[in-house]
């Protein structure tokens, strides 16, 4: 059955969502405050600032009010940062009607606050529309889903009929969909895996070599479990697309910012300028995991990056003292 679905962002992740459901056979209303960027879809079907030259499926219209894109849509997609999804979700407040599907996309906490992300949403919308929000995570590059490369997510709700329709809109011969009703621990692992990854980088400019990155990998994927389930997660997610397969994604791309950022400090090049540079969601999220997981004895190389990122240790020297010193009981 054929669909209505609104997507909200028209950036690199909502533009490839928005073809993947478009091939799909659903109608789709793609929305941004880059109007320049939806004359391009609209007149040209391509994006070039976030999607390169692939054409555009003909079923996505560039739609430049809100409550027009979102209005009979059964699904609403929102593909904004982390940091910017509270405002996007305090105009789509005045919009969304009781039932329509909310799916984020964003990956990480909300600074200050460290909600997750559906808890963010559903605190700006109205009554009732908390049981309809839910996220995708796990391993997906925009481009290469664009591009129709297979690949599988994983996305999280809180009821079984919207985790199925949900599944039928996104699902296709290429992209594969699982659901959990776990969605506190996919939205940990989404967040997770970027602040990990900065880890697995320092271990690439230091070009310490793919055993010892596997080795960072394996500590990291047991941490990631350690705090997702001290916070009401469940293992599974943390072993399955969300937490194992996101992290190897960002934790092992050249293309990640959160990796990148890394393999700065890894070389003692000028890390800080990389960050004024390039929104890297992994160091935020790094402090706000550290302060809600609390306790850091079993979580080293948490505090260790929390050491190198926010109290000037040097990164080099902390992760070989930190591979020294560390040992199996
Ligand atoms: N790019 C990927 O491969 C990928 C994969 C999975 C998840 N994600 C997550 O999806 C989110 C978006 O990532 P992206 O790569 O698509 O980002 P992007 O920078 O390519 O696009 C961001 C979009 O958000 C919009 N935006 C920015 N500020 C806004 C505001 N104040 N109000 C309304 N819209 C605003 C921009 O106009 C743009 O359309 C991130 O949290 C990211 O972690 C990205």
């Amino acid at each position: 059955m054929s669909e209505s679905v609104a997507v909200l962002g028209a950036g690199n992740m909502g533009t490839a969502l928005a073809q993947v459901i478009a091939a799909n056979g659903h109608h789709v209303r793609l929305w941004s405050i880059e109007h320049d960027v939806l004359e391009e879809v609209r007149d040209k079907h391509l994006n070039t600032r976030y999607l390169e030259d692939i054409p555009l499926n003909d079923r996505i219209e560039a739609v430049w009010e809100m409550s027009a894109a979102v209005e009979d849509a059964r699904l609403i997609i929102l593909s904004v940062p982390s940091q910017v999804v509270r405002a996007v979700a305090a105009d789509l407040a005045g919009a969304i009607k009781p039932g329509q599907l909310v799916l984020n996309v964003g990956k990480g906490l909300e600074a200050g606050s460290h909600r997750r992300m559906s808890e963010v949403i559903a605190a700006e919308l109205p009554d009732g529309c908390a049981p309809f929000v839910g996220s995708m995570g796990g391993p997906a590059i925009a481009i290469e889903m664009a591009r129709g490369q297979p690949m599988a997510v994983i996305i999280g709700l809180p009821g079984a009929d919207e985790r199925a329709a949900c599944q039928s809109i996104l699902q296709n011969n290429h992209l594969k969909v699982q659901a959990t009703p776990d969605v506190t621990g996919l939205e940990l692992c989404s967040t997770l895996k970027n602040v990990y990854a900065i880890a697995l980088g320092v271990a690439d400019g230091l070009q310490l070599g793919t055993n010892t990155k596997a080795f960072l990998a394996t500590v990291a994927i047991e941490e990631m479990c350690e705090i997702a389930t001290r916070l009401g997660g469940q293992r599974e997610t943390v072993f399955g697309l969300a937490g194992l397969g996101d992290l190897l994604t960002t934790g092992f791309s050249p293309h990640s910012r959160n990796r990148t950022l890394g393999e700065h400090l890894g070389k003692a090049t000028d890390w800080q300028r990389f960050l004024r540079t390039n929104t890297v969601e992994g160091v935020t999220a790094c402090r706000s995991i550290a302060e809600l997981a609390g306790d850091t004895d079993r979580l080293p190389l948490l505090a260790l990056l929390n050491e190198i990122l926010f109290a000037e240790a040097p990164a080099p020297a902390t992760i070989r003292r930190f591979l020294e010193s560390f040992s199996y009981a």
